[in-house]
């Protein structure tokens, strides 16, 4: 087990899980993106999937830690990398070299810390109930009505978009470092990772800014 430990706490080893985690954590925003756009279909529609999802409190909660684990392994395994890479060269971090690297790449730190932000803020808001006391007033299943109440407030709908932005900026660096770490990325298809890592970002962030957007304007009512 000390050989797995070692492995996995050297840098190589971060560098995976980070990039393994990662991806587990895109796979999550594809699902839940398909499964929001459903408020585009009608309310019976979003609110039948909310139902299903709690038709199995037990499976519900096993994938509910296991996306907890996988997003607090990535943070820590983040945090470890940095400090390796740190101890390793020091003078990266007396000089950068802000020419060869990206501005997504260079505010990763950043870019995830805020997300993290919005993620907490984003659970109390939908999943917790905490931020209106007019959700009270609505069965458990009425997430339509829940988002129709809340993207009517141009702070929350400018906040949701704002996030959802720099997510795109975290991901757009994090998927093709993500593909390189498994050493896919190839001089040859350089290019292509990066465009699609960029083009899935794009996709996420304008799907998901789709949603308020669309309330607020009155498109869904
Ligand atoms: C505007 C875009 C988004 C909308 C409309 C939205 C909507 C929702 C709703 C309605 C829920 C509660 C589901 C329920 O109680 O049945 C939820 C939960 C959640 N959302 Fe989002 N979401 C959005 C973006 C995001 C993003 C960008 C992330 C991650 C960075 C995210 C992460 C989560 C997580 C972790 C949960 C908790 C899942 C659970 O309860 O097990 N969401 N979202």
């Amino acid at each position: 087990m000390l050989w797995l430990k070692r492995i996995l706490f050297s840098s190589v080893g971060c560098k995976l899980v980070v990039a393994l985690t990662g991806l587990g954590l895109v796979g999550f925003l594809v699902a839940h993106l398909a499964g929001n756009f459903l408020v585009f279909v009608g309310p019976e529609a979003i609110n039948d999937y909310a139902r299903q999802l709690r038709k199995f409190p037990l499976i519900l909660w096993i994938l509910r830690l296991g996306l907890i684990s996988i997003f607090f392994i990535h943070i820590a395994f983040t945090i470890r990398l940095t400090r390796l890479n740190k101890i390793s060269n020091p003078q990266k971090y007396a000089v950068p070299s802000r020419e060869l690297s990206s501005f997504a790449s260079r505010s990763m730190i950043l870019s995830g810390l805020t997300v993290l932000s919005f993620v907490l803020y984003h659970l109390a808001h939908l999943t917790f109930r905490l931020t209106n006391p007019l959700f009270e007033q609505l069965g458990e299943y009425d997430v339509y009505a829940m988002l129709l109440i809340s993207f009517q407030n141009p702070i929350i709908v400018c906040f949701y978009i704002l996030s959802v932005c720099l997510l795109m900026v975290h991901l757009s660096h994090g998927i093709s470092s993500s593909f390189q770490t498994f050493g896919i990325k190839h001089l040859k298809y350089n290019k292509i990772v990066e465009n699609s890592s960029i083009a899935l970002s794009i996709f996420l962030a304008l799907g998901f800014s789709s949603i308020p957007i669309s309330i607020f304007l009155g498109l869904i009512q």
